[in-house]
């Protein structure tokens, strides 16, 4: 069977671009960072995940050389906000193009806690929140070795927050806080209409 198959590189010949919608769902990272002075910065990055377990490491990936890179590069830290559904409103508010040096937590409405170990607040109504030290910025380049103008941070989560309102019995109700997360094209979104649960196959004999 023959599938629609492009290359990227010569366009993809469809109204709009499947990339994101192929690569979907995405979680978003709610990214707060401060500046060198200390001034709040918070925006979405659906270009985002998490690496490692042991230790935790989460990154994103920004498209042009943003305000929080910029805040990431001078200060070495981030912290990660869990988006949610009742918050999604609030989160879409982050992510106007303010001029440097704004709050888009304030511009959004949003209450800003302090955090324990880093500089940047969270978001006080997220269910859970990441402080992290940045491990690397890395600068993207496409195959053909040019420099692009992307940037991917990795970051080593030092501190975890979690609203006791969302643990049961010790176990973080995942369902219960709602994540949202990107759809692409314009303004799609989708949050969880089911968890389910499948375990790893326990191979004994080796092939
Ligand atoms: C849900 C959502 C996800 C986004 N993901 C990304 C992303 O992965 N990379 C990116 O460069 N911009 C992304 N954007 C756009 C940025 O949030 C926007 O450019 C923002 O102004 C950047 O803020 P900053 O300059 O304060 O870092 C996203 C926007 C939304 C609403």
């Amino acid at each position: 069977m023959s599938t629609y198959f492009y290359d990227p590189r010569q366009g993809h010949g469809l109204p709009h671009d499947p990339f994101k919608a192929i690569v979907a769902p995405r979680p978003i990272g709610w990214i707060s960072t401060v500046d060198a002075e200390g001034r709040v910065n918070l925006a979405p990055y659906s270009f985002f995940g998490a690496f490692n377990g042991n230790p935790p490491i989460i990154g994103f990936a920004s498209e042009g050389y943003k305000d929080s890179i910029r805040n990431v590069e001078a200060t070495g830290e981030f912290v990660y906000n869990l988006a949610t559904r009742p918050l999604a409103e609030a989160m879409n508010q982050t992510s106007a193009p303010l001029q440097y040096g704004e709050d888009e937590m304030d511009f959004a409405g949003l209450e800003a806690t302090p955090s324990t170990l880093v500089a940047p607040p969270r978001v006080a109504a997220t269910p859970a929140a990441l402080e992290c030290k940045v491990l690397q910025i890395i600068r993207l380049n496409d195959a053909e070795g040019k420099v692009l103008n992307s940037y991917m941070v990795l970051g080593q989560v030092i501190g975890v927050h979690i609203d006791p309102a969302y643990l049961k019995d010790g176990i973080f109700d995942t369902m219960a806080a709602q994540p949202i997360s990107r759809c692409g094209y314009r303004g799609y979104y989708s949050a969880i209409g089911e968890m389910f649960e499948m375990f790893r196959p326990t191979v004994t004999t080796a092939k």
